[in-house]
């Protein structure tokens, strides 16, 4: 039986109770601490600071009358699957990752939009929850509304497989780390991935992905490229405004139009 806690109880590490987040069942999830604050203003421009509390700080904002929690998960799987879990407690179904991403493959450009339909499990902490054969699939209904919503912005946009990896350095390839090592295990891996059509690397979405199917959950991703591995190591965040604003705009639009429909289908 899933556990929804009582309305005043404080979560131990999102700092974050039902009550302060007005029974939302929605939240945007950026790994930075740091951008919280203006996605939520861009959202809403009398969005309130709840809660900071190790990685995770959180803003709520209201889309209409419908309040929307944006909270930071921190880098990588162990801390999205904390917050998974006491999102999924306080009763949150709708989870949407907003992050910046490595592209890998030669037509994404630096600035443009990356819409994740699945992600390779290149991280541990799903493997808390699901064999590695269990796929990391984001949820369709969801995911379609974020693509119609990007298709009226102005950053160009690519749907498919993302690499998700515990690590920024051996797990996507880069050789430009401290000791300039990438195991034989990673040696060839991006060349593999390109390959295979994976488009981009970052370090949440399989685990979002995954856990979230397993409880049930909705969960969807949407990235902005910050580098393309084929030109450059080194991200470049000369377009990231203006492509995290259109993200920010879809993500709005994709809650907007799940509301209606949930309303419709009453
Ligand atoms: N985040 C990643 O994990 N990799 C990149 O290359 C860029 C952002």
């Amino acid at each position: 039986m899933a556990k929804i806690v009582s309305r005043d109880e404080v979560l131990y590490h999102i700092g974050l109770s039902r009550e302060m987040i007005k029974d939302t069942e929605y939240v945007v999830l950026p790994g930075d601490p740091g951008r919280v604050e203006t996605i939520a203003k861009q959202m809403d421009e009398n969005a309130v600071h709840l809660a900071t509390n190790r990685e995770y700080t959180s803003y709520l904002a209201f889309l209409g009358k419908t309040p929307v929690l944006i909270c930071s998960t921190g880098m990588g799987g162990p801390s999205v699957g904390i917050g998974v879990e006491e999102f999924a407690m306080l009763g949150i179904k709708n989870f949407i990752r907003l992050g910046t991403c490595g592209a890998i493959q030669e037509n994404i450009d630096v600035g443009d939009i990356i819409i994740t339909s699945a992600a390779v499990r290149l991280e541990g902490t799903s493997t808390h929850y699901a064999p590695l054969e269990y796929p990391a699939v984001s949820n369709f209904s969801l995911t379609q509304k974020l693509v119609t919503a990007t298709q009226d912005l102005t950053s160009d946009y690519h749907i498919g497989v993302t690499a998700s990896s515990d690590t920024f350095f051996p797990g996507q390839e880069r050789y430009d780390s401290h000791s300039g090592y990438v195991r034989r295990h990673f040696q060839g891996s991006m060349d593999e991935w390109q390959k295979l059509n994976v488009l981009n690397f970052e370090m949440e979405a399989a685990t979002l992905f995954t856990i979230c199917s397993v409880f049930k959950l909705n969960a969807a991703c949407i990235c902005a490229a910050i580098v393309n591995r084929n030109k450059s190591e080194i991200p470049d965040k000369s377009k990231y405004d203006e492509s995290m604003r259109n993200c920010i705009t879809a993500i709005g639009e994709a809650i907007k139009s799940d509301i209606i429909a949930k309303e419709t289908a009453q």
